[in-house]
């Protein structure tokens, strides 16, 4: 029987991870949407808790007002720019024009955006409860306290991250860091979460792990990750080519992206064979009900899913539902890899 403190916070860790995922998925969703600027300011839209739903009730003069305090904002941030050697970024933000553009209203981006945010500040308040929750584990597990902890700390950073993005104008570099980051807070909840029940649960260590298992778990997280990395610089060359001057068609953009698709594609076909051959591996070594067989399993569903939605990018056009499905399946192979990882790095006592 687990204390119920215990039993409470890993059931709030549990939470906070599928919110995590939501999280990503309505981020993606607004990515997509092209959604992002669908609130001019941060963190209340158009000055309000709940937005407008039509034109007549945005607050008189509101573009130069946004404007002046974008402007602002940005001139901070090229600064402390500026102070960590970074000028010629802090020049780009200084110089870029588009960053003073305002959009048009459009409710349903509005709409879009400002779910995306509630989302972020439920996940939020749940990560503070996971940090309160861990001091449970104070004398016993100090280190669940300490990530839970810094956990709060990466997802403040990241909220203010996120008011640069806006800022910014959707700024693309800046984009690949919030997103890297989201990822670095999944892996923070779910280590916290496997460290909680591993203390208690002496099945969920039942191995028979040697080292080269372990090695090879770890290689193919790796791979993911520089996966993720790299389709997110495919995306931001998307991006760009799709607000370029000439605006190219859909059905053009991947034609003009370059070697870093290449890349991308290529070493989706590496990762694709470690995944695989770790699959084989688990099969052969562990019983189909341990959790062992049951995440390789689920990654193998995800890794076929993925390569669906790869295809509809390839060669449908890019819609922009496979844009989300690509994102938020990155995400989740990256969680149940690392999960895996975890399982199989340990062995009971
Ligand atoms: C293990 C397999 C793969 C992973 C983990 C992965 C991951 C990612 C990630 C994280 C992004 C950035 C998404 C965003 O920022 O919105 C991306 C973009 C992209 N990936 Fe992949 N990818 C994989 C396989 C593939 C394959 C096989 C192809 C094509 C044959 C592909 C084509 C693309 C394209 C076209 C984009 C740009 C999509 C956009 O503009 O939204 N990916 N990928």
């Amino acid at each position: 029987m687990l204390p119920p403190a215990e039993k409470r916070f890993l059931w709030i860790n549990k939470i906070t991870i599928v919110s995590l995922f939501l999280l990503i998925l309505a981020g993606g969703v607004v990515r997509s949407t092209g959604s992002g600027m669908g609130c001019p300011d941060w963190p209340k839209c158009f000055d309000k808790l709940v937005p407008p739903t039509e034109v007549s009730q945005l607050p008189a003069g509101y573009e130069e007002k946004y404007i002046a305090g974008r402007q602002a904002k940005n001139e901070r941030f090229a600064k402390t720019l500026d102070r960590f050697g970074y000028s010629e970024l802090a020049e780009q933000i200084r110089q870029d024009e588009s960053i003073l553009q305002h959009e048009e209203f459009n409710a349903a981006k509005t709409w879009t955006e400002y779910i995306n945010r509630l989302v972020g500040a439920v996940t939020g308040f749940l990560l503070l409860l996971c940090a309160v929750f861990s001091f449970t584990f104070f004398k016993t597990k100090k280190r669940i306290f300490i990530w839970s902890i810094i956990n709060v700390f990466a997802v403040g950073f990241q909220a203010w991250l996120g008011s640069i993005v806006v800022s910014t104008n959707l700024m693309p570099g800046i984009i690949t860091v919030h997103m890297l980051l989201a990822l670095v807070i999944v892996g923070i909840s779910i280590y916290t979460y496997f460290k909680a029940r591993a203390l208690r649960d002496k099945d969920l260590l039942i191995n028979h792990t040697s080292s080269g298992i372990k090695w090879l778990a770890a290689l193919s997280l790796l791979l993911i990750i520089a996966q993720i990395a790299i389709g997110t610089g495919v995306r931001e060359e998307i991006d760009r080519i799709a607000s370029s001057g000439d605006a190219p068609s859909r059905s053009e953009w991947l034609d003009r992206v370059g070697s870093v698709f290449n890349i991308h594609r290529s070493l989706a076909f590496v990762s694709g064979i470690a995944v695989l051959f770790l699959f084989f591996v688990v099969r052969s070594r562990f019983a189909r009900n341990t959790y062992q067989s049951r995440f390789t399993n689920l990654l193998l569903v995800l890794l076929v899913l993925q390569i669906i939605s790869a295809v509809m990018l390839a060669y449908f056009d890019i819609p922009p539902f496979a844009q989300t499905a690509h994102l938020v399946l990155a995400s989740l192979l990256f969680g149940t890899q690392y999960y895996l990882m975890l399982l199989l790095g340990k062995t009971a006592r």
